[in-house]
């Protein structure tokens, strides 16, 4: 008979079992839904609910089944629906009837709250450490090319050269914002739900902030209601997450790009790439290509849970087992593709004089003799238009800027000197920009050094989060 067989009169149909059953995916979360029962049913002895001895048999039994999962050795069916109640069945087949004292002033409405956000905040520290690593690989490469130029590029054309540690950089901020999300949703996943009962709370004098302190919770969602119905928690994370692929999708085109015979700037190394079963000589940056596909699969578990939650009256309806496939997947793709790309772009080569070559073959120098002009006085839109003629000239010419004469500069404004050549080499160029966040050196470096100042921060957040995940595994 199933756990709640007592008012049925027949078993459920075959099919039935295997549409609605969950466990073939949450149990996943078997470790995190016996943590919970543990201080559940601690709670329970402790408010004098049930008897202590009866407390530790279950607590005894709770261990023996965790070790049997974990080991393989326990039987997950279909038939007992999901991992809450195979874990039931599996206690009570273990010490008997008293197992069945553990469900009391309990439902799997609060506890499968509570096991996905058990689940969810141990993955965000694991997550925001990943992302530190990739923090780290990329400062590392911003470090090694402080005097490395390339184009900037504006819609894909060369505009203004750039520092390649500048470049770096960017990526460093987008990341830092992406830890900042994450470990900012931490304080609004790691509250207990426990206690809400089934919808409206339970006629035994519980104690839900004994079971939060024992899991190391900030608090308790109070509302009951409002406890087992809502999934905002995972729409955040789903949402979070999908700015972080976004970001990550955006690097691997420019790594695709980079590494092509066209741009040829990177190498990636070739533990990262793949090769091609018929054509011999190609090495493909799979791995840059599969997350940028993948975010296509991140971006549509955001849009399935939005979308699955929309119009649910309160409070638990069975749509809302949707909301787990959806973040395991997510919280994978991401967990592997941030494990990938640290050390894909820490290994990977940076081809300096291509790059140095792509600056000297373009007029990304062009707003510079603009602003030079601007300087002596002229006003900007009609500099604007004697460089717009210059670089027609050139164009006519096949020649670039620092290819002209005194004389050729000249013809076109007399307010043009001989200092011009040094205006325009690409390193003044670049360290002309000496502003806050700018591309000169000097800038890029103080960048660097509050982006290392802030990764020591997210070490110290990391180390406090990780004592509070683990007390429980300990
Ligand atoms: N397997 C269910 C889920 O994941 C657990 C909660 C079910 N509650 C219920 N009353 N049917 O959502």
């Amino acid at each position: 008979m199933k756990l709640w067989g007592g008012r049925f009169t027949k078993p459920t149909n075959e099919l039935v079992d295997e549409y609605t059953a969950s466990i073939s995916f949450d149990k996943k979360l078997a470790q995190y839904d016996i943590q919970g029962s543990l201080a559940h049913v601690e709670m329970l002895a402790k408010c004098e609910i049930i008897p202590t001895e009866d407390a530790e048999t279950i607590e005894k039994g709770l261990k023996v089944v965790a070790e049997k999962i974990k080991a393989g050795e326990a039987e997950l069916t279909e038939a007992n629906e999901d991992i809450h109640m195979n874990v039931e069945k599996l206690l009570i087949d273990e010490i008997g009837a008293v197992g069945g004292k553990l469900h009391t002033g309990r439902s799997r409405n609060d506890q499968v709250a509570l096991d996905m956000r058990l689940y969810l905040r141990d993955s965000l520290v694991t997550l925001v450490e990943l992302l530190k690593n990739l923090q780290e690989a990329l400062l590392k490469q911003a470090k090694a090319n402080l005097d490395t130029i390339l184009p900037g590029y504006t819609h894909l054309q060369r505009a203004q050269p750039v520092l390649f540690a500048h470049h770096m950089m960017a990526y460093v901020s987008m990341f830092e914002r992406d830890v900042e999300r994450l470990s900012d949703s931490f304080k609004r996943v790691n509250r207990s739900p426990l206690g809400a009962g089934a919808l409206a709370g339970t006629t035994f004098p519980i104690d839900r902030h004994y079971v939060a302190e024992k899991l190391n919770f900030d608090g308790v969602v109070e509302n009951s209601l409002d406890a087992v119905s809502d999934r905002d928690f995972v729409v955040e994370f789903l949402s979070n997450a999908s700015l972080t692929i976004m970001h990550l999708s955006r690097l691997s085109e420019e790594l695709v790009q980079w590494s092509s015979a066209e741009f040829n700037f990177v190498e990636l190394d070739d533990a990262f790439c793949t090769g091609s079963s018929m054509m011999p000589q190609k090495k493909n940056p799979d791995v840059a290509e599969l997350v940028r596909g993948k975010t296509g699969r991140v971006y549509g578990n955001l849009m399935g849970m939005l979308t699955t939650l929309k119009g649910l009256p309160i409070a638990y309806n069975k749509d809302m087992q949707e909301d787990k496939e959806g973040m395991f997947d997510t919280m994978e793709t991401l967990k592997g593709a941030l494990a990938l790309f640290a050390p894909m772009i820490e290994t990977m080569e940076v081809k300096k004089e291509n790059m140095y070559a792509a600056v000297a073959e373009d007029f990304s120098n062009a707003t510079d003799l603009a602003d030079y002009l601007v300087n002596k006085d002229l006003p900007f839109r009609e500099a604007h238009v004697v460089v717009g003629q210059v670089v027609l000239h050139c164009i006519q010419e096949n020649k670039y800027l620092l290819d002209l004469s005194l004389a050729d500069f000249q013809s076109f404004s007399e307010l043009i000197n001989e200092d011009i050549y040094d205006v325009l080499s690409p390193k003044s160029v670049v360290n002309a920009r000496d502003v806050v966040g700018g591309t000169a050196k000097n800038r890029v470096e103080d960048q660097i050094e509050q982006a290392e100042n802030r990764l020591t921060e997210t070490g110290a957040w990391i180390e406090i989060h990780e004592e509070k995940v683990n007390v429980l595994k300990k």
